[in-house]
């Protein structure tokens, strides 16, 4: 059977022509003459208009349609006498597949609170948000394949269990089958991990990175999309205990090349949206412009959606060193009006409050931070030479800063020197011993070499402009909550 979905009907489906499209209601409106419903299949942002007049089909019928059912109308494609729409099916034909109480069905049509349809995210696709937040999610991640193939990276799988930290953070979910109310103990009373299903400890991966280097030290340019995940117990808008991340790693990139690839990546990104999504985020525009009107000035985004991603396609990221922003962000009114809430210097971690002061006040464009100093980045970081222009020791690292959002991609130059890999290695307290064959890879053919890593749910927060990462994954996994 061919069904032709509801975008494509409403662009171009002949008048005169016997359609049948299959949805669900979400509205019925009923006036002395005419019955309308519309209808959504979740292909477009759009509802198609189904007309009859009261008393052609059976009582029963009319009754299960419904906000919620599930419906199949055969009719007759005819020109709408209502604005709002080109065109409307004349109904021939209503079968009911799954009617939806409406004493109980959630999603009646009105306005719900972001909060509340968290609650019921076994139904919120089929809000008008999520659908738009879901289709351009789905667009994204075909254009960082797309973009990728197109420019001879190849997708590597690393996997989603690993024995080694990434990151050295320590955020890890444990992977074991032993049984927790009786666990195996060595002679010195710890728990045997021998007897765990890898015969040691194992996690889920918080990165692909270091396997990514591994395949980009062979096919020169490889990038992975895959789920990760961080046990960091921080409840904010920005992070997810599972999140997907596409981490690009190249062979004779070094940190220039690899901002490069970065600004041009995300812009890449950021147009393919405009140009094929366009729909979706006139729609999320104007529920944002709703929104902004509850908000005081000070808390409105200064662009509309729309121009704020033309703005970010078109312009130029600005490029400055961690030494730099920190003597901005010293010389800066909030700094010395005591308002930001953590502590700025040479040193300190940036914090979001600081990455959003850089981006949204100062530069008033993305920014992409380098030279970090290398206490409070990841051991694999390429070391810089000492110099004059920071106090203190820095590594070739780049984070870029994105309005609205902070950090979107984290990455670096890697450190390809066998020695001083080795000695950071110490240094940080990893045992060689559990990443052998990543430092191996710096005795066997060595290569300068970058990359790094988008989160995917920052980056829909963006291109969305929706304000909770929660509401940008279909479903998402937070401290204290995995339903659905
Ligand atoms: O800066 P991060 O920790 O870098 C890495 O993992 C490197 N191994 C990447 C690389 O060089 N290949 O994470 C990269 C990005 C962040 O910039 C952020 O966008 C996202 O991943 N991210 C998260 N997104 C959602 N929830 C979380 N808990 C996230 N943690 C990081
Ligand atoms: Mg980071």
């Amino acid at each position: 059977m061919s069904l032709t979905p509801i975008k494509q009907l409403l662009q171009s489906a002949e008048i005169g022509q016997t359609v049948t499209v299959k949805g669900w209601v979400r509205t019925k409106r009923e006036s002395k003459n005419a019955i309308f419903i519309a209808i959504n299949d979740g292909s477009t942002i759009h509802t198609i208009q189904a007309v009859t007049e009261p008393g052609r089909f059976s009582e029963d019928v009319i009754r299960l349609v419904t906000t919620g059912a599930c419906v199949a109308i055969t009719g007759t494609m005819v020109e709408s006498q209502g604005s709002g729409q080109r065109v409307e099916v004349q109904a021939t034909d209503i079968h009911v597949y799954g009617p939806a109480d409406p004493d109980k069905y959630p999603l009646q049509p009105k306005k719900h609170s972001l909060e509340f349809l968290r609650e019921i995210a076994h139904l919120r696709p089929r809000t008008n948000t999520f659908s738009a937040v879901l289709r351009i999610r789905h667009a994204l991640a075909f254009a960082v394949h797309k973009y990728f193939n197109d420019n001879g990276f190849y997708y590597l799988h690393t996997p989603i269990i690993t024995a080694s930290d990434a990151e050295g953070a320590g955020e890890m979910f444990r992977v074991t089958t032993l049984d927790l109310n009786n666990l195996p103990r060595t002679e010195e009373g710890a728990i045997d991990y021998k007897q765990d299903f890898f015969g040691r400890e194992a996690n889920l991966t918080v990165s692909g990175q270091l396997e990514g280097e591994l395949g980009a030290l062979a096919l020169s340019k490889i990038y992975t999309f895959g789920p990760t995940f961080r046990a960091e117990n921080s409840n904010t808008t920005r992070h997810l205990a599972e999140f997907w991340m596409i981490e690009p790693e190249m062979a004779f990139y070094e940190l220039e090349d690899n901002m490069n690839l970065a600004e041009d990546f995300l812009k890449y990104l950021v147009g393919y949206a405009l140009e094929n999504c366009i729909d979706d985020l006139k729609f999320l525009e104007s529920r944002l412009i709703d929104e902004e009107k509850a908000k005081p000035q000070a808390e409105r985004s200064p662009m509309p959606l729309l121009e704020k991603l033309r703005f970010v396609h078109e312009n130029e990221f600005e490029r400055v060193t961690y030494t730099e922003a920190i003597d901005i962000l010293l010389k800066s009114k909030p700094h010395k009006e005591k308002k930001f809430q953590y502590p700025v210097g040479w040193g300190v971690d940036l914090q979001s409050e600081h990455e959003r002061f850089l981006v949204e006040k100062h530069f008033k464009k993305p920014v992409i931070l380098t030279n970090y100093p290398r206490e409070i980045k990841s051991f694999y970081m390429k070391q810089d030479e000492d110099s004059s222009a920071a106090p203190g020791p820095t590594v070739r690292a780049m984070d870029v800063l994105f309005p609205g959002i902070g950090e979107i991609i984290g990455g670096s130059q890697r450190e390809d020197n066998y020695e001083k890999l080795l000695a950071r290695v110490h240094e940080v307290g990893i045992d060689p011993a559990n990443i052998w064959w990543f430092l191996e890879t710096r005795q066997f053919g060595s290569a300068p070499h970058s990359g790094f890593g988008l989160g995917f749910e920052r980056l829909i927060l963006f291109v969305t402009g929706m304000g909770n990462i929660r509401d940008v994954i279909p479903f998402p996994r937070t401290p204290k909550s995995a339903d659905f």
